[in-house]
């Protein structure tokens, strides 16, 4: 499995934190930055992590800015992306089991590195459940 990430200023030591926890797990990440905590702004990171998942240079997306909210909208705007923005143990599993998300953003400012650790590994590790899921996700691309 190939993870694309991305993040603004804000973002950006939450980010550096998945990098390493999906190294732990020898997962491959590609990091399309931003690269320091020098202003700039999420909605460039959103879109161009969302469009180098739907060209397939990777499986899956994972953005983090101050909320992960701006950035989110961001990713969503390509279209095929389905970007959540889990905030618990239960919307990490079902982001993934009804919606197939297929990128999560974090807020480095209202999450801590933990829990958005613990969220990744949820959504990575829970199976989309298809059947009337898949309808309502073929709904959204219509
Ligand atoms: C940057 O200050 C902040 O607005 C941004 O990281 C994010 O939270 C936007 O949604």
């Amino acid at each position: 499995m190939k993870i694309v990430l991305g993040c603004d200023h804000a973002g950006y030591p939450l980010k550096n934190e998945i990098i390493k926890h999906l190294q732990g797990r020898n997962i491959e990440t590609i990091d399309l930055g931003c690269y320091s905590e020098e202003s700039v702004d999420y909605p460039i990171y959103g879109k161009k992590v969302g469009e180098a998942v739907m060209a397939g240079q990777a499986d899956k997306g994972i953005v983090c800015c101050g909320t992960g909210i701006g950035i989110s909208i961001a990713a969503n705007k390509v279209k095929g992306i389905r970007c959540a923005l889990p905030y618990n143990d239960f919307t990490a599993e079902m982001c993934k089991k009804h919606n197939n998300a297929n990128m999560v953003a974090f807020g480095a400012r209202s999450l801590s590195v933990e829990e958005a650790i613990r969220y990744t590994d949820i959504w990575l590790d829970t199976e989309f459940e298809g059947g009337k899921h898949e309808r309502r996700i073929n709904m959204l691309e219509d």
